[in-house]
């Protein structure tokens, strides 16, 4: 499978779907071949990994391409808004209702309509959701007949809903019915090979100009752990671009809190098992040499070296302890 999906393109969002890992590109997989089924699909991951890309990429591939992917987040509406939102409402069916309106079911009528933050929803209208995806049928609050609508629904969550479940906060058999298929998406940590597909793709989105990363931005993107998984590295893209002065875009045009990343590799010279160092001397050099570095400042070391300030400091004690060689007298000076 091709490492990049077109994908139409969108208000705020990214034309073209990046999957050169393996792992996203098993996951565009399943979701090709769910294309042509109508069953309710989960899509579950943490947050920012493209749950609503993948989303937008089986209701692409399926029948329903050619109508409305109608996306909704659940959470950003108040429980009194819902039910009118997603069904509907007649004319005069509450205060302000002056006219009839039709709801996001219909809208996405032969399409697909996309839950996000399913767990979010409350649980009274979890019930009527149910109801609806039973029947196929969606009454508009305030009137009195059901009419049948097409829809595929699909959903997503970075929560464990099985959890909720469990706490009573999201109705089982709403549950089974809306995860008849699921898709993972997995954390950006586990696709290295997707980030730095990603993150020129993302660059070439913001389209001010032509630019590219050094290798070393490369090597720090490729070293952090990308807790916000997509939407993080869309950030620090933009951080990158904002501030390159050049076509280049440098290690340091990349947010200070990015995790520093290693050096280069210097070609190794082959060992010899007689003249290795043990991993405390290594470790001891390289704090020094940071340290010194950083002129002394221990807060600075400590973020370079991606340890908290206590650590470092345990770390020179014992050093300092241990005696010779003695630290430097910048490092000694600032080490308490
Ligand atoms: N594989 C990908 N290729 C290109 N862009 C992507 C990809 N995955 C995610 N993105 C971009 O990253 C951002 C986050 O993606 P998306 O909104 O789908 O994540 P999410 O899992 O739904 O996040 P949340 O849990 O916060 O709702 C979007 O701007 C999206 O366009
Ligand atoms: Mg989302």
């Amino acid at each position: 499978m091709c490492g990049l999906v077109p994908l139409a393109r969108r208000r705020g969002g990214s034309s073209r779907v990046v999957a050169q890992s393996k792992a996203m590109q098993a996951v565009l997989k399943r979701a090709a071949r769910f294309a042509g089924s109508d069953a309710p699909v989960a899509v579950l991951g943490e947050t920012g990994t493209g749950k609503e890309v993948v989303a937008r990429v089986l209701h692409e591939s399926s029948a329903r391409a050619r109508a409305p992917f109608v996306a909704v987040n659940v959470a950003a509406l108040p429980a009194e808004l819902l039910e009118s939102e997603l069904f509907g409402h007649g004319k005069g069916a509450f205060t302000g209702a002056a006219t009839a309106r039709q709801g996001l079911f219909e809208a996405a009528h032969k399409g697909t309509l996309f839950l996000d933050e399913i767990a979010e929803m409350p649980l009274p209208f979890q019930a009527k959701l149910l109801r609806a995806l039973q029947d196929g049928e969606v009454r508009r609050v305030g009137e009195s007949t059901s009419f049948a609508v097409d829809v595929r629904v699909t959903c997503a969550t970075h929560r464990d809903l099985a959890a909720r479940v469990r706490d009573g906060s999201f109705r089982e058999d709403l549950y089974y019915r809306l995860k008849v298929l699921t898709l993972e998406v997995p954390p950006l940590r586990a696709r290295q090979d997707d980030i730095l597909p990603l993150a020129r793709e993302l660059l070439a989105e913001e389209r001010a100009r032509a630019r590219r990363f050094t290798p070393a931005a490369e090597r720090r993107l490729l070293a952090h752990a990308w807790p916000g998984n997509v939407r993080e590295l869309k950030n620090v893209v933009k951080h990158g671009a904002a501030l390159a002065e050049s076509i280049d875009v440098r290690d340091e045009d990349l947010p200070e809190d990015l995790a520093r990343a290693p050096q280069s590799a210097a070609p190794r010279a082959p060992a010899d098992a007689a003249t290795l160092r043990s991993l405390a001397e290594v470790e001891r050099e390289h704090l020094l040499r940071v340290l010194d570095a950083c002129g002394g400042a221990q807060s600075e070391a400590a973020r370079v070296l991606g340890l908290s300030r206590t650590t470092l400091w345990r770390k020179l004690r014992v050093i300092e302890a241990a005696g010779a060689p003695p630290l430097s007298p910048l490092a000694r000076s600032s080490a308490r």
